[in-house]
Formats: C-alpha cells, structure tokens, sequence
C-alpha cells in the first residue's frame, strides 16, 4: 500500500504544476521539496547556492526528505536532483508510489529559457546543462520510479487523472 504520490523528474518537468492538479482534483494534500527545504533556510534556494554550495543544499534536501516519511495522503512534487544521492532513493522507495514525468530536452528548453531562479542553469550555455543533466539522471529517475509518463502535449488535468488511476489501480492490486 502506498501512503503518497511521489512525483520526480527534470526541472521545468511540470512537478508542482502536476502536483497541484492531483492535489485539487482528488482532494489531497500537496507537498514541494524546494518549499519545505526554503522554510528550513530562510532563503531562496538560488541565494543559499551562491552563498554555501551545491553540497550544503544536497544536505538540507536529504533531511526534508526523511520529513516525507511522515506523510500520508499527500502528492508530493520533489527537486530534480533529488535522485542523485542514493538515500534520497531510498527514502523516496519508502515514501510513496514515485512517477517519473519525462520532458524530451526541448520542451524542457523551451519551459526554462528565461528562467533565472534554478541556480544550475545560472550558465551562459544553458542548452548543454540541461542536456547533460537530462542524459544524466533519466537512468537515475526511470530506475527509481515505479512508472514513467510523458508530459508531452498534454494537460496538467489528464496527467493527474492518468497518475491517480495508476496509484489507485496500484493500491488496490498491490501489483
Ligand atoms: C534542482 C532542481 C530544483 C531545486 C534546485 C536543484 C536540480 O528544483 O531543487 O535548484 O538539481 O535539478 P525543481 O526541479 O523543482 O526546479
């Protein structure tokens, strides 16, 4: 039995978007890494970056993420590097029924051109980041999730509503 929906993926993946739409359309509570980690810092995340590094943020992330081992009834959004540190794999395995949201690189481009709050693509070659990024951790969300859809042309509404059929599907056949 899962307890919560976990949603992962590439930044611009549409998480907190998703997120809010199952949140709304079914009635759960909705949860984000990045806020949960901004309350504990008292600061934007792109701030604590420049000013303590990638290392110090990773840590802060890893112990929000034991937070969610607390949750139930939740939809959960996460930040994209979550997948990196194999206790956040872990811990996310136990959290809930974790779905991969594939982005194909240019949609991703072109949802993040003028974004300037992600502090790894604070890059003049914003294009090869998110391309390595992306050939990086898409091994690392396929093998962490239980399924994986494509956001491709479609809307927030019908991925929550092809996301809550799989996790209730799921729940009740325990398959
Ligand atoms: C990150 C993604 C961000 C945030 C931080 C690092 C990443 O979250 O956690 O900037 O490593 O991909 P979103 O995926 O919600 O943008």
């Amino acid at each position: 039995m899962y307890h919560n929906i976990v949603l992962i993926g590439m930044m611009g993946s549409g998480k907190s978007t998703i997120g809010r739409q199952i949140s709304q359309q079914y009635d759960i509570q909705f949860s984000d890494t990045d806020t949960l980690i901004e309350q504990e810092i008292n600061e934007p995340i792109r701030t604590f970056f420049d000013k303590h590094g990638e290392a110090a943020f990773r840590k802060i992330e890893t112990g929000c993420c034991k937070t969610l081992l607390t949750y139930k009834n939740h939809v959960i959004a996460t930040g994209g590097g979550i997948v990196l540190a194999a206790k956040n794999r872990e811990i996310l395995a136990k959290a809930g029924f974790i779905v991969y949201l594939y982005t194909p690189l240019e949609q991703i481009l072109h949802r993040l051109e003028k974004d300037t709050t992600r502090p790894l693509l604070a890059t003049p070659d914003k294009t090869t980041r998110i391309r390595e990024l992306l050939e990086f951790r898409d091994p690392l969300y396929r093998a962490t999730s239980h399924a994986t859809i494509d956001t491709t042309d479609t809307t927030p509404e019908a991925l929550a509503t092809q996301i809550w059929r799989l996790y209730t599907i799921k729940n009740s056949t325990g398959i």
